[in-house]
């Protein structure tokens, strides 16, 4: 299953409830990306925006974050209306706390837990938490800002991880995030990919719906 997971960072802000329902009835998922400035050298938003997001959006909300010490936040964003929650591994690591012990507190308070990783982090040091997590989220780009260029390395991550999930008989779902379009959607679900975020590709657009339609291999 492909499911399309527009990104509401490239969005207009000053008309964000215009631009969410666009895109509410044909996509999927709303992608919410959270940066602190710290992890990440740009800031998008906090709470208040994703409450916004959360009171207007008809599917569930997918909070990204970008963030130094998720776990202090991540209970406030369950709250604030998300389904999904990620977080960057590498920062955890960093920080010396246990990724897994943010997977399982996510899921405690019903949302579906995702782990994250940059570009230049090997997708092998995700396989000690793929038990704990419902979905992994493959930077294809790295993380910080919409409208970079998409990074072909990406495929073959894609396949190790895929190998590596159905060699253990798990049910995990692959997001990938960064330079997404209607170009390498077909390439990427064939590779591996259940869910495809686009910001810039579907908010750029002048017909958002015609590009969520091309993202899933239909046309308008
Ligand atoms: C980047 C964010 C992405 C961003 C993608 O750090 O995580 O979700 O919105 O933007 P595009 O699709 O423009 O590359
Ligand atoms: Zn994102």
């Amino acid at each position: 299953m492909r499911y399309i997971a527009p990104s509401i960072l490239s969005a207009d802000f000053l008309h964000l409830e215009k631009d969410i329902e666009l895109v509410n009835e044909y996509a999927d998922i709303i992608h919410v990306d959270v940066m602190d400035g710290s992890f990440v050298p740009n800031i998008s938003f906090g709470f208040p925006v994703a409450e916004a997001v959360a009171r207007i959006a008809r599917k569930p909300m997918d909070v990204h974050l970008m963030i130094v010490h998720p776990e202090k936040y991540v209970a406030r964003f369950v709250k604030a209306g998300a389904s999904m929650v990620s977080f960057h591994l590498e920062a955890v690591e960093a920080e010396g706390n246990d990724p897994a012990a943010i997977l399982d507190e996510i899921r405690s308070l019903g949302a579906r837990p995702g782990l994250v990783i940059n570009p230049d982090i090997e997708v092998s040091r995700l396989f000690p938490y793929l038990d704990k997590v419902d979905y992994v989220l493959l930077m294809s780009v790295f993380a910080g800002f919409g409208g970079q260029k998409f990074i072909e390395e990406t495929y073959e991550r894609v396949r190790t991880l895929r190998a590596e999930a159905e060699r253990r008989g798990l049910d995990l779902l692959i997001e990938v995030d960064g330079g997404v379009s209607v170009q390498n959607a077909d390439a990427l679900a064939e590779a591996g990919v259940n869910i495809l975020v686009a910001g810039s590709a579907v908010f750029k657009a002048v017909d958002p719906a015609s590009v969520i339609a091309g993202m899933r291999g239909q046309s308008m």
